[in-house]
């Protein structure tokens, strides 16, 4: 069995036993140093990548038990829109893209179609058209986060996109367009480094100064966010076709990879002093070996960073496989450890993160069978 078969085989060994464990509920992250996950009630940005893994899980297998947990998240995920329950964030397209529109992927399941386009919608609702932003967090209006945008909302833009492709309202694409092409301007630093969180005064536009949330300091680079602007970036090349995204989503990815350390999987941040004690993102390593292998797609043969870019997916995934997956602990909860949800906050900063646990084994299918995420649709037939 190859390195990636061994590493799937565990991830759909523990995803199985995690359907009785977790019963409706969803995995967010651990607290206890990798043992079990904290389970929400569908009430949290991450619900929607315990969908993913599910059909993941069955589009490898082909096993109906998957096929079966999966259908009932999404009917959780349905209940959740009706219910608007903890939907004002720009979170929609990590809650709806692996659920939902997954299922519509998979299996042209309409209602399934519908539910993504209401949730497309929800999104649209993020919109600020006075300063031309999806507004990541809180109210509109609100002080703090009133004319606030983050790296992470690249990942939430490929709703809007399919939304258009579905519908053909220039509405959705527009939306998606004008958000990637100012958090390029304003996010992606000249040195190909990134701002988590970028402020705009939200009358006009105007652009203010960037920051942090969840990284060192408000200028150094969380490479979680880097991670999402490779993989954000990627999907808004594959969607449009414009250059330009395309360029920018590898200036991040080449970012990323120099600045790794010997076992090629990140720190927390970039710029983070290095000791003992520093406390990895295995999750940010998941995410960029997920769009690196997007990007792979989407470059030329010849490109000259392709033999770059296979080799930082190849040290990156063999490195999460051999020293941070859990194969060899059969009981816990989740697939990698050593994921950080927010450091300097002391939440979860050296645990299982379920986003890490989808994005590496979104890579593994992908590098095993060619079985992509439920970012964007096209090339499935
Ligand atoms: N999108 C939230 C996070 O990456 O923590």
């Amino acid at each position: 069995m190859s390195l990636w078969q061994t590493a799937i085989e565990d991830a759909l060994a523990k995803t199985k036993r995690n359907i009785e464990r977790f019963g409706e509920r969803f995995p967010h992250v651990s607290t206890d140093g990798g043992k079990s996950y904290v389970l929400t009630n569908n009430d949290d940005w991450t619900d929607g990548f315990w969908s993913g893994m599910l059909w993941l899980c069955y589009e490898y297998s082909g096993d109906e038990a998957y096929r079966e947990a999966a259908v009932r998240t999404v009917a959780s995920f349905r209940e959740r829109l009706e219910a608007n329950r903890v939907l004002d964030h720009h979170d929609i397209g990590f809650l709806y893209s692996p659920s939902a529109k997954a299922q519509w992927i998979i299996e042209r399941d309409e209602e399934a179609r519908r539910l993504a386009l209401r949730a497309a919608d929800k999104l649209m609702a993020r919109w600020r058209e006075q300063g031309q932003y999806i507004q990541a967090w809180g109210p509109a209006g609100d002080p703090v986060n009133g004319g606030r945008i983050i790296i992470d909302c690249l990942m939430n833009l490929p709703l809007l996109h399919w939304a258009y492709e579905q519908t053909g309202e220039e509405r959705y694409r527009r939306t998606a367009v004008l958000h990637a092409d100012k958090s390029r301007r304003y996010l992606v630093r000249g040195d190909d480094s990134s701002y988590h969180t970028f402020h705009f005064k939200p009358e006009n536009g105007e652009p203010v100064g960037g920051d942090t949330a969840q990284g060192y300091t408000n200028g150094s680079t969380w490479t979680r966010g880097q991670a999402w602007g490779v993989y954000g970036f990627a999907l808004s090349y594959r969607y449009t076709r414009d250059a330009k995204y395309l360029e920018t989503s590898k200036r991040l990815a080449r970012f990323f990879l120099s600045h790794l350390p010997e076992d090629h999987v990140a720190y927390w941040d970039f710029d983070v002093p290095v000791d003992d004690a520093t406390y990895r993102d295995s999750s940010a390593s998941a995410i960029v070996s997920a769009g690196l292998l997007e990007l792979l797609d989407l470059i030329e043969r010849d490109d000259p960073d392709r033999a770059h870019f296979e080799e930082g997916v190849r040290r990156t995934m063999e490195s999460l496989v051999r020293n941070y997956a859990t194969i060899d602990k059969p009981d816990v909860d989740g697939l990698i450890s050593r994921g950080s949800y927010h450091v300097r906050g002391n939440s979860s900063p050296d645990d299982f993160v379920v986003w890490g646990d989808y994005f590496y084994l979104e890579a593994l299918v992908r590098l095993e069978k060619g079985i992509k995420g439920y970012w964007e649709e096209s090339d499935r037939g």
